[in-house]
């Protein structure tokens, strides 16, 4: 009898507490339904009493200029993707439930484009211009709880005047907003700050400092408990104190930890802890804040480049914007993964977030899948590059925005490099020499464990950012003719190079002969003249911007030199705007190694066959020429030697030199097929086959994922191909698709990579282009099959199934 009481006491003790345990693990929730939405300025749209019946029903994040028409007359331009901008306004209602009413209520937004203002219930939170910082409001002071009272959020987003950017910004709260409601004693949870000061292969050093935050009007005195756990969810260390915080006080906490034998963070094994911090009032669960990182050291050696952990690697990064190509900016975690999982493909070690801070859920992916980030604030300082960009708020703005910046993201195991600013204006004169020495002083105000950069144009000492001589890594975008001097002209420091290559590609499309190389004067006054009048660029890798190189050429260089740590390919994906070569109608970028799909260009496999130690051959182009054509076969690849066939006869070995990256033949066309067959150490290994085809004549469908998650989140990115009879790709093909859904699915945008296209990304059809193009599908909430039907007038069509559970 007595056990059992003791039993049910302890049933009753540890359900309880249980229970508090849960509701708290809900102390930061996602506040992205229930959104209201309407594009167009309003009067008094702040106005809790105003009727919104009429506005549009939408989850966050939302991007609205990805769901307009191209035209080069929007004020955007070409250059910023020519899709339309303008003001749109976001209203939510919501109920505070009153056993609440003791609690603070945080809302949190990971980023704005831009010129955002948020009210709560008619009052004034703030407003946030720079459109790629991450903010939060107090909404507690202004809140109405109970469930008689509802709270109306409103948020004014403001992407006009434009241009305001180089690139496409997307329109509209297009990251994740989040609600924290917390104790009134809780961790600030913008002041957590982990370094790992000491690591050796026995035992490492974990460095814990945050704040605890007192907003009540009571003295407390209160309980800490700390706790690491790693990637098992083992704990390694943990610790307890007892503070007495007085009503108003930020109460700072500095604690050290050792964890045994550690585990590192590294590319090949990304390995991470989380701390988190409980905080305790007469042994009641009121707080907690998780804070994931690593444990890594890391050097960039004047002579000997970059290490990670002692070991030297090269930095093989992509640059990329942010935009998701058919899905615009809106940011969605499992589309930046599919980009850093195809990016992995090719062997991609490192990612620069061009040219500005990104979306939180990138850094946590890069944390999990071991990629080096270099983590970028500005793209201009007071001096604008838009007429309407950021230089407007600079006076104002850029201490709390780097000082915002900096604070999120330094607790991320895969940030190792801060860009204080790309290609800055200030360069050029002396007044880029006390800004650059003021940023690098806020930067290390909050963390002095990270290499400073800048990516600068001019390598020599005329720079006046260089000049400053506060960073702590020289970085400088282009210039690759001058790697090779740059001990000579730098003696002593590091470099990064900070992006590189700007070569340019349309995929599927090649010009003959391959054995020449574009480029066009290096004079911003003129225009690529070598091009074609469908602005296509040909993908043989022959063509590059004048400031840029092929992708050999910058490879070449970066693999020669040990000092050289590495580089940032311009860019790893097609991205919307700054269509060069061309301009309109073209409204999408060419540098991609991969296009706005997400279809590899040919390049990839150069990268591949260089980075990474699968084995690669890679030949192209495709097989369907005008019988008699002259044509040149390229092949990327690791193999040590290849022999080509034509139609079975031999065309003869070739082998690449050190410092050569592919090899290639001419031939002549003749319908049929070509082979090529790889040797490794003497023996027979891979082989791949092109064959003609024949005209189109089906469509085959494939899922990335056939199963994906019932959230409203997930996304399965089904590539569409245009096939003949036997199930060639067709090459050629630009056949248009029209999409049907069924079951717990919508198609949340369709694409096909070809950056002339004004077609919609919002709709349910697609051309073809060169034989491929793109429906994405994504998940609803409710579990079951979908299932996607895809037809075209002259082909049989095709169905596929995808499995949300
Ligand atoms: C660089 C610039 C990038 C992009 C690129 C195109 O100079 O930093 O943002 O414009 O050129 O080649």
């Amino acid at each position: 009898m007595k056990y059992i009481f003791f039993l049910f006491v302890w049933f009753l003790v540890f359900s309880c507490s249980e229970k508090k345990q849960q509701s708290l693990e809900n102390i930061n929730e996602p506040f992205n339904e229930g959104w209201k939405f309407h594009l167009g300025d309003v009067l008094d749209g702040q106005n809790p009493r105003f009727d919104d019946a009429t506005w549009r029903d939408l989850s966050l994040p939302h991007d609205w200029s990805i769901e307009g028409e191209f035209s080069e007359d929007n004020p955007a331009t070409p250059g910023g993707g020519a899709l339309p901008g303008g003001i749109g306004w976001y209203r939510k209602s919501f109920q505070a439930n009153s056993q609440d009413s003791g609690k603070l209520f945080y809302i949190r937004f990971d980023g704005v484009y831009q010129n955002s203002e948020v009210w709560i219930n008619g009052h004034s939170l703030g407003i946030r211009p720079n459109g790629y910082i991450s903010f939060q409001y107090d909404l507690t002071p202004s809140l109405n709880f109970g469930n008689s009272l509802d709270n109306v959020l409103a948020v004014r987003v403001a992407n006009s005047p434009q241009p305001n950017s180089r690139w496409y910004s997307g329109s509209g709260i297009y990251r994740n907003v989040w609600l924290s409601k917390r104790n009134k004693i809780h961790m600030d949870n913008t002041s957590a700050f982990i370094t790992t000061p000491f690591i050796t292969e026995d035992s490492a050093i974990v460095a814990l400092s945050t704040t605890v935050l007192n907003k009540g009007e009571e003295e407390k005195e209160v309980e800490i408990r700390y706790e690491i756990k790693n990637q098992n969810n083992k704990v390694k260390a943990s610790s307890n104190s007892s503070i007495v915080i007085a009503p108003e006080e930020d109460y700072p906490v500095v604690r050290n930890f050792t964890i045994l034998n550690p585990d590192l963070w590294s590319v090949e094994d990304p390995k991470q802890y989380t701390l988190a911090v409980k905080i305790f009032q007469n042994d009641e669960l009121i707080d907690i804040s998780e804070t994931k990182f690593g444990i890594r050291y890391f050097d960039f050696d004047p002579k000997g480049g970059f290490s990670l952990n002692g070991k030297n690697i090269k930095i093989k990064g992509v640059c990329d914007h942010h935009d998701l190509g058919c899905l615009g900016t809106a940011v969605n975690k499992r589309a930046l993964e599919r980009q850093l999982e195809i990016l992995r493909g090719m062997g991609v070690n490192a990612i620069r977030t061009s040219h500005n801070p990104p979306a939180p859920e990138l850094l946590d992916l890069c944390d999990k899948m071991g990629f080096i980030v270099m983590d970028e604030a500005f793209d201009m300082w007071k001096k604008g590059k838009t007429e309407y960009d950021y230089h407007l708020y600079w006076d104002e703005w850029h201490e709390k925005d780097l000082t915002d910046f900096i604070k999120r993201d330094r607790n991320h195991p895969s940030v190792l490099i801060w860009s204080i600013g790309n290609e800055i204006l200030e360069q050029w004169d002396s007044t880029g020499i006390p800004i650059t020495k003021e940023l690098v002083s806020i930067v290390r105000s909050f963390d002095t464990t990270r290499a400073i950069t800048s990516a600068c144009n001019p390598p020599g000492p005329f720079n006046n950012i260089t000049r400053a001589d506060a960073m702590d890594l020289i970085g400088y975008n282009y210039h690759h003719a001058q790697f090779a001097d740059f001990l000579e002209n730098f003696p002593g420091k590091s470099f990064i190079a900070t992006e590189t290559t700007s070569a340019l590609a349309t995929r599927g499309h090649y010009d003959l002969p391959s054995d020449t190389v574009k480029r066009w004067p290096i004079r911003w006054d003129i225009e690529f003249t070598q091009g074609n009048p469908d602005n296509t660029v040909s993908a043989y890798d022959q063509v590059s911007t004048p400031w840029g190189s092929t992708h050999e050429e910058t490879w070449r260089l970066i693999k020669k030199y040990d000092f050289l740590s590495g580089m940032f390919i311009w860019t790893g994906f097609d991205y919307l705007g700054e269509p060069t070569p061309y301009g309109w109608p073209s409204r999408s970028s060419y540098f991609g190694v991969v296009d706005l799909a997400g279809f590899p260009k040919d390049s990839y496999y150069m990268y591949k066959s260089e980075w990474t130690n699968e084995p690669v051959l890679h030949i192209f182009p495709h097989w369907n020429w005008k019988p008699g054509q002259d044509i040149d076969i390229w092949a990327y690849t690791n193999e040590d030697s290849v022999e080509l066939f034509v139609n079975g006869v031999s065309k003869g070995f070739k082998k690449k030199s050190d410092d050569e990256f592919h090899i290639w033949w001419r031939v002549k066309f003749e319908p049929g097929q070509i082979m090529a067959q790889g040797y490794k150490n003497g023996q027979k290994h891979l082989q791949k086959l092109i064959l003609t085809a024949s005209e189109p004549y089906k469509i085959g469908l494939e899922a990335d994922r056939p199963k994906i998650q019932a959230n409203g989140r997930d996304l399965s990115f089904v590539t569409v191909s245009i096939l003949d009879k036997d199930g060639t790709i067709h090459p050629n093909a630009d056949d248009p698709v029209e999409f049907e859904i069924e079951g717990p699915g919508k198609i949340v945008g369709v694409d096909n990579g070809n950056p002339v296209s004004h077609e919609s990304f919002k709709a349910k059809r697609r051309k073809a282009f060169h034989g491929l193009c793109l429906v994405v599908v994504q998940s609803t909430s409710t579990k079951g099959e979908i299932v996607l039907k895809a037809k075209s007038p002259d082909l049989q069509g095709s169905t596929i199934k995808i499995l949300s559970e």
